[in-house]
């Protein structure tokens, strides 16, 4: 719980684009999660750097989520800050070319649905991995998204991050940690804030570009629950295993069922949101996949989704 001086400060400095007890349950794709203490739209690099400066003196936790398309937060909340980069940080620039390639610099808070279709417009190749993904740039380089014909990596020239109390700073893509769905911090110890990322594409032919992708999202809407609530790929495919949704479909898991959460009839790696579900529900079900999973085929299944948040 914040204080009442915390909230009148938040109160003070951010007007309306502060919410007290705000359920997360409106921030994330899957439609679940118990309530944040504050969610904050700061407008901008300067206020962000403010409000990061302030919660770390405060000892509040303070966090940036994306469009919580890979979240599954817990049904009694969040403690702390919850920040969403909107305004201000959406920007996405004109391709600049530079050595061969064309870069675009993208905003964490625009979607990478809109950077898709800005280096499609202009010829650009190297994006179409990521036709179809739903999420912000920030979180698409958080969690090195990526589908099975590539990922944010690959693509990545460098990323502007803000550590709490310092100024922003660009990282090149050698000094970036990426790793199967990761980007680790390990070696700074402190996890930054990342406001954008700058793409390094090449030309491409348009025509080509658009009838790829075209096939990309028309096979993303065949296979996959796109139209019910739900968290995207709940597993990460084991290494040298069967892809996770196979095995949780051979385990006979397609359309299981607790409280308002399903496994998903379409992909047995989703688990959707029947209407009323809560964290605990889809998390009856992330056990008994894991252990069936584990008894029939004896493989691990590691989670994808970033579990977050407090019990209820
Ligand atoms: N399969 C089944 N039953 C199922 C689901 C899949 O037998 O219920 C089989 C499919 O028939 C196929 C294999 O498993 O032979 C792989 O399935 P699919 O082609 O759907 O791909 P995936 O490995 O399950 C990966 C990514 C997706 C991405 C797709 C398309 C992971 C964990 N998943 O899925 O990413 O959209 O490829 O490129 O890497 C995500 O990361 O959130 C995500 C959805």
């Amino acid at each position: 719980m914040l204080t009442g001086s915390a909230e009148k400060h938040l109160k003070k400095t951010f007007g309306n684009r502060v919410r007290f007890n705000e359920p997360m349950s409106r921030h994330t794709t899957i439609r679940i999660g118990g309530p944040a203490d504050a969610v904050v739209y700061p407008e901008g690099i300067e206020e962000l750097k403010a409000l990061l400066k302030w919660a770390d003196a405060e000892n509040i936790p303070a966090g940036v989520f994306g469009d919580g398309t890979n979240l599954l937060v817990r049904d009694g909340g969040i403690r702390g800050i919850v920040i969403l980069l909107s305004k201000g940080f959406r920007d996405i620039s004109e391709p600049c070319e530079d050595g061969g390639f064309f870069m675009i610099t993208a905003g964490a808070g625009a979607r990478l649905a809109a950077l898709c279709r800005a280096a499609l417009k202009h010829s650009l190749k190297g994006l179409n991995y990521a036709v179809g993904i739903p999420g912000t740039i920030g979180g698409a380089v958080a969690m090195n998204a990526g589908t099975k014909t590539g990922e944010t990596a690959d693509v990545i020239d460098a990323v502007q991050v803000v550590f709490a109390g310092k100024e922003p700073e660009w990282i090149g893509r050698n000094d970036l940690n990426f790793s199967y769905r990761k980007l680790s911090w390990e070696e700074t110890g402190e996890k930054p804030v990342i406001v954008q990322a700058r793409f390094r594409l090449e030309k491409g032919d348009v025509n080509r570009l658009q009838s790829e992708a075209d096939a990309l999202i028309s096979a993303r809407k065949s296979s996959q629950p796109t139209t019910r609530p739900n968290a995207g790929c709940f597993f990460k495919n084991p290494a040298n295993e069967k892809p996770a949704g196979l095995l949780i479909e051979r385990a006979g898991l397609k359309g299981a069922e607790s409280g308002g959460a399903m496994i998903s009839e379409k992909h047995a790696n989703f688990i959707v949101n029947t209407g009323n579900a809560n964290a605990s529900d889809v998390l009856d079900l992330m056990e008994k996949a894991r252990r069936e999973v584990k008894k029939r085929f004896n493989v691990q299944l590691e989670t994808e989704v970033i579990i977050t948040g407090e019990e209820a």
